[in-house]
């Protein structure tokens, strides 16, 4: 028996996996796209939940569309009290995103249309998890540190309710609208692991919150949701402005990696950096110290330089300035994974509904590299 050409392609780079009309992303020109809307014009003028719809309706919500789903997902941001007391039972030093996946996992325990798969029921399921996930995320903090959760407030936008439950305190405007931005920045992008193991998962017909799960387990990796984190581990560990410099040539020459910098698509700048660099200044000086943003901007500038010299077209990514402004807004350092599935949720249920609505099972092959022809020994003879 003869083996079959090799086809296969390391981490599937390239390959087109199915038709969406999602999300499109052009990573020469910087271009990203949810369904027809430049992410440069949604972050200026729309909101996280306005996002929402167009990535599960194809067009902008009109003002009565925008009212109903925000009333839908306010009446759904509490947790069942049966999964409260379940987070109550985790670890106190639990990981938050092994936290947020159990969490997800048990709220299909409770839902009114568990065991009802249809699109209907989907949608219903995924207005309950983009209310939820954010509502999860701020008791794990609450809990953790010994504090009851906070009932949302139904006038607060989510974003804006999100601050208070974490904080217990309503968060000022700038700082919800810049929360409200990243939420928009980070709602998709296309076929990224997580998104894509939401569409394996759906593809087998599983229900919504097995598919979500999935997703969740993909972006715990440091690979795909971790970066943001390590980048604000690095400012921390320099410390200072005046030691950017050493540090980032210091680590250069020694070849390694600078968080939030480079990405596997944009070969230019990726266009939520934009936008996270101006919100992270904006903070910085409303908050009387731009210190984190200077440090940024100093790597930044630092990196792009040198790479240039060698001819690389290397940037920031949408974790660098993600970093230093989560930290001005208070957010602890482990919950920024947690906080990219608040926002990310809005696309991975989409790309489910989508996926249910015109199924194929999703079953690639394998490029086998194993013996061929091998003679069976009995065990006492090998
Ligand atoms: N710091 C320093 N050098 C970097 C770099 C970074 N952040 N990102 C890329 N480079 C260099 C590489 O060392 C490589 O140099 P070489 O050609 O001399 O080997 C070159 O640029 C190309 O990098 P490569 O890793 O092959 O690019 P890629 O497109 O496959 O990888 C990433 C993209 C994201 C994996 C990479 O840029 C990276 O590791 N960035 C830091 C982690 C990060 O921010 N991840 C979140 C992405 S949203």
């Amino acid at each position: 028996m003869t083996k079959p050409e090799s086809t296969s392609a390391a981490g599937l780079r390239d390959v087109v996996a199915s038709p969406s009309r999602i999300c499109y992303i052009d990573g020469d020109k910087g271009i990203l796209v949810y369904d027809g809307y430049n992410i440069h014009q949604l972050a200026q003028n729309s909101t996280f939940e306005e996002v929402v719809y167009l990535l599960w309706n194809g067009r902008l919500p009109n003002r009565s569309e925008l009212d109903d789903l925000n009333a839908t997902l306010v009446a759904n941001r509490k947790l069942p009290g049966e999964v409260i007391t379940m987070m109550k039972a985790f670890p106190r030093d639990v990981v938050p995103m092994s936290a947020l996946r159990t969490a997800v996992s048990a709220l299909s325990f409770y839902d009114p249309d568990r065991g009802d798969n249809s699109l209907e029921a989907s949608r219903r399921k995924a207005v309950r998890l983009t209310a939820q996930i954010a509502t999860i995320v701020a008791a794990i903090q609450r809990i953790r540190n010994g504090n009851e959760p906070l009932d949302p407030k139904p006038e607060l936008s989510h974003a804006a309710n999100f601050l208070y439950m974490m904080n217990g305190k309503e968060p000022l405007d700038v700082e919800a609208q810049a929360f409200d931005i990243a939420l928009i920045l980070h709602a998709d992008h296309e076929f990224n692991a997580s998104t894509f193991a939401a569409r394996v998962t759906a593809g087998t017909l599983a229900d919504m919150y097995a598919a979500i799960t999935s997703a969740i387990g993909a972006l715990s990796g440091p690979l795909h949701g971790g970066a943001n984190e390590q980048v604000m581990k690095m400012l921390l560990e320099i410390g200072s402005l005046d030691k950017v410099d050493q540090y980032v040539h210091a680590t250069l020459e020694s070849h390694g990696k600078i968080m939030g910098i480079g990405h596997a698509v944009y070969r230019t700048e990726d266009p939520r950096a934009t936008h996270l660099r101006r919100m992270s200044e904006e903070i910085g000086k409303r908050q009387g110290d731009t210190k984190w943003f200077d440090m940024s901007h100093r790597i930044e500038e630092i990196v792009v330089g040198e790479m240039e010299k060698k001819q690389k077209a290397i940037r920031a990514n949408v974790d660098f300035y993600s970093a230093s402004t989560y930290y001005m807004l208070g957010i602890p350092m482990d919950l920024y994974t947690p906080i990219f599935a608040i926002s990310r949720i809005s696309g991975w249920s989409a790309h489910v509904l989508e996926q249910y609505a015109n199924n194929k099972l999703i079953r690639p092959r394998s490029e086998y590299t194993g013996h061929m022809d091998l003679k069976y020994v009995p065990i006492d003879q090998r």
